[in-house]
């Protein structure tokens, strides 16, 4: 593991802006996996700032909401539609996440796990769950997991409550990518700010590799950079 600890959040964010735009200097039509969350906002706004031209490249992003429709305002889609796709002009087609109203999920999780398994990633992005979670990888994860449905903690469902109207209007289910499909990218990086995030970067970081913290996986990764601030760093 790579750890790089930046002075605040808006340096973390411009750090992993550089680090995509590097790739895909080099590797125009790079296969980028990519991450939502409250963390993503500043990489993507840095990016649509950016000169990088994303118009080759393609997309799979690490989860999506079962039940709810690619056009729903809370889905996954839309919020990578608002901050990323939409504002650099890149297409469906180029572009993807689960189908989250898709009449079989379980079908669909196969359906996607083949379809980045065709070309692999060549970059991951990820950020971390205040309980450790990676993609929606809930603790107790198997590590060799691959993509599937998830039942989502009650934490999670609170500390994503935000979002919505209320506690109960978040989904119950994911489709997340598991956590052998995350460690199959040739490289990795996981961006945490903050002071609530110290816990379990440290648990990851420092603690043993165990499905309670699933982002401790990421100690087996030959390529993975951790990119923080202080504050996250605060309990290493
Ligand atoms: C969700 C996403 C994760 C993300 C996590 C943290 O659960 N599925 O991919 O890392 O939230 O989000 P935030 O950056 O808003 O703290």
């Amino acid at each position: 593991m790579k750890l790089l600890i930046l002075p605040d959040a808006a340096a973390a964010a411009a750090r992993v802006v550089d680090e995509i735009r590097d790739l895909v200097d080099q590797k125009p039509e790079a296969r980028l996996g990519l991450a939502t969350g409250g963390t993503m906002e500043p990489v993507y706004e840095g990016l649509v700032k950016s000169d990088a031209d994303l118009r080759r490249v393609t997309t799979f992003n690490l989860d999506e909401y079962v039940g709810l429709s690619p056009q729903h305002p809370q889905s996954y889609r839309s919020f990578m539609e608002a901050r990323l796709f939409g504002p650099k002009g890149m297409s469906r087609k180029q572009t993807h996440l689960p189908n989250g109203d898709a009449p079989d999920p379980e079908a669909e999780a196969d359906r996607y796990e083949a379809q980045i398994a065709e070309g692999g990633l060549d970059l991951q992005l990820l950020g971390i769950g205040a309980n450790g979670h990676i993609g929606f990888n809930e603790p107790t994860s198997s590590l060799g997991s691959r993509t599937r449905v998830k039942t989502l903690t009650r934490r999670t469902r609170a500390d994503n409550a935000r979002f919505f109207d209320d506690e109960d209007a978040v989904p119950r289910f994911a489709i997340t990518m598991g956590i052998a499909t995350i460690l199959d990218a040739r490289h990795v990086i996981l961006l945490a700010t903050g002071t609530a995030k110290a816990e379990a970067v440290a648990a990851m970081v420092e603690g043993p590799l165990s499905a309670v913290c699933p982002a401790s996986a990421l100690q087996l990764h030959r390529r993975a950079t951790i990119v923080v601030d202080t504050a996250a760093a605060s309990s290493l």
